[in-house]
Parts: structure tokens; sequence; C-alpha cells
């Protein structure tokens, strides 16, 4: 058992920036930058890594992603976060953004990373659409106004190792964990940027966090929004999290706009998986191995 390889080569120092966006998209613009600035220059030590929620640059209804969306990578928001990973030296998971696809002429729910050089690593395309028409209670459907990826999203994190990435609703389907955590892709940790409501954030934000943790023996990173106090807008859960591969939360943040700071050690998931061996103990001759046929790329 010793000699199991590391999924994460070196720890790993992370920024969320929990913050809500306004109406006005150069003022959240204006928020990420000021935000991400005061993040790098109030870290302890060197930060590697910093990560921004879902819908940073537009308010979350789904009657304004078509407004907001823009053309990636030539739009203002991936020019800005490309040249902040640049001039900070570190990699950006850039929350999401509503994109639109010049070619299809679809709006997607995209997220994009970008390495300390400002390129383009990854792009997720959120997959799991949010439709939900209660009868006498909520409408919310996103596929009217939004088209779902087809993939889920595995990348390489420099030298610190593999890491998945998916979005809010995401979460809910544990496969897309499954399938970051096992080979070929051996990810540390799942990124799920994540506007949870004040309903169903103290229900299954933790829960949701620490399941894809434990089950996976893996890092889960989640960032919200923060709320809306006193606003009309969507009211955002917030406690933007980091849980351990073992299932202990390692840092939380409250409601409002902060940054919440973590290191994730390299030493934890080994020891997580060789004290609970889950990770190499599956009877794929009882259940199907998912990972099998899976759909995974960066792009
Ligand atoms: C992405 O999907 C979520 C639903 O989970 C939605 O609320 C959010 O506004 C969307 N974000 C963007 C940027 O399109
Ligand atoms: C939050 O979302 C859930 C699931 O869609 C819904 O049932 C609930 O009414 C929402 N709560 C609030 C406060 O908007």
């Amino acid at each position: 058992m010793s000699s199991i390889k590391a999924p994460l080569s070196q720890n790993l120092k992370v920024a969320l920036i929990q913050i809500k966006a306004g109406a006005q998209k150069a003022a959240n613009l204006q928020k990420v930058t000021t935000f991400i600035d005061n993040a790098v220059a109030q870290a302890t030590g060197k930060l590697d890594l910093v990560m921004l929620p879902e819908c940073f640059n537009s308010p979350y209804a789904v009657d304004k992603f078509r407004e907001y969306a823009e053309n990636i990578p030539n739009g203002e928001t991936t020019g800005l976060l490309s040249k902040l990973a640049k001039q900070h030296g570190l990699y950006i998971v850039g929350g999401s953004i509503p994109e639109l696809d010049d070619s299809d002429n679809n709006v997607y729910n995209t997220s994009l990373t970008f390495d300390p050089e400002g390129n383009i690593i990854a792009k997720h395309r959120k997959t799991h659409l949010f439709d939900i028409d209660i009868p006498g209670g909520i409408t919310f459907k996103e596929s009217v106004t939004l088209t779902g990826g087809d993939k889920g999203t595995v990348f390489k994190l420099g030298n610190f190792g593999n890491v998945g990435l998916g979005i809010c609703y995401d979460i809910r389907f544990p496969e897309l964990a499954i399938i970051a955590s096992r080979k070929p892709n051996n990810a540390f940790a799942m990124f799920y940027p994540g506007a949870f409501n004040t309903t169903t954030g103290p229900l299954h934000w933790h829960l949701l966090a620490r399941a894809r943790a434990v089950d996976n023996e893996m890092f889960a990173i989640l960032c919200s929004p923060a709320r809306d106090v006193g606003g009309d807008g969507y009211q955002a859960y917030g406690h933007s999290l980091v849980v351990d591969p073992s299932g202990n939360i390692v840092a939380e943040a409250g409601e409002g706009e902060e940054i919440l700071y973590a290191e994730l050690d390299k030493e934890l998931l080994p020891k997580a998986r060789e004290s609970i061996p889950v990770h190499f103990q599956r009877r794929f001759d009882v259940y199907n191995d998912v990972t099998e046929g899976a759909k995974v790329s960066d792009k």
C-alpha cells in the first residue's frame, strides 16, 4: 500500500473568491480584479490557484444568460481572466459564465481554467441542466435558454496533478467525480463552482461535497456566490467549502463576500485511501465500472 502514487504531487494553496454579481458587467469584472489582487496580496506565501463562483459576471437569472453571454476566447471576461492569471502567475478556475457559441448560436454555462501563463487549459460546459416545474410551486428551466455540454472535464493542473470540474447541479451526479478520480484520470480534486439557494444549501451543500469527497477519496472544492442580503436577486447559499479526501471540512466561508484560503495537503489523499481502501477494492464483477466508455476531455 505504501507504494500508492500520490495523485497530488505537492501541496496546493488555493483562494476561493466568494462574491456576488450585480447587473453591471463592467462593475462585476472590476470586482473580480480587485478581489483577485487582494487574495494575492493578503495570502501567506505564494498562492497557486484562485477560484471564482458560478455566474460571477452576470446576474443568476435564466432570462439574462443570452444578454450577458460572450464568445470564448474572444470575449472580455476570457481576456480579463487570462490577463490576471498571467499577471499574478497563478491558476484561475473561472467559476462559470454564459458562453455564446457563434457556430450554433447556443448559450452554454461554461467554466474556463487558465494556467499561470494565461492560457486556457480547460473548458467545461455544464452537463446537467436544471429544469424544474413544480405545480403551484417554482418553475426554473435552464434548458429554455441554455444547452448542456456533452462530456466530463478532467485536466492537468501543471505539475500538481489532474483535477476534474463540474458546475453546480453537476455535483448531484456522482458519475462525473467517479470518472475523474479513477484510472486513467486519477484526479486529486473536483472543482464545483455552484449557486445553491437557501433551501437546498442547508439541506445538501455540505452533504454533497462530503459525499463526492468520501466516495472517491479526493478533495472537493466548492465556490459559491455571496448572498444578496437585502437585495432582490437570487439568494445564493454562500458557504464556499473545501473538503479533504476523508470528508473533513478544511475551510468554510460565511454568507457574505469573502476570500477563503485553504492549503490542500498532499499527504491526505494517500492516507485516506490506505486507511479505507475502497479505491482499490471495487468489484466490477458485481456492478459496472462507469468509467468504461466515459466521455472525458479538457476542452
Ligand atoms: C449556470 O447554471 C446555473 C444553474 O445551476 C444557473 O443558475 C446559472 O445562472 C448558470 N450560469 C451561467 C453563467 O450561465
Ligand atoms: C431553492 O430551490 C429548490 C429546488 O429547486 C426549491 O424547491 C426551493 O423552493 C428554492 N428555495 C428558495 C428559497 O428559492
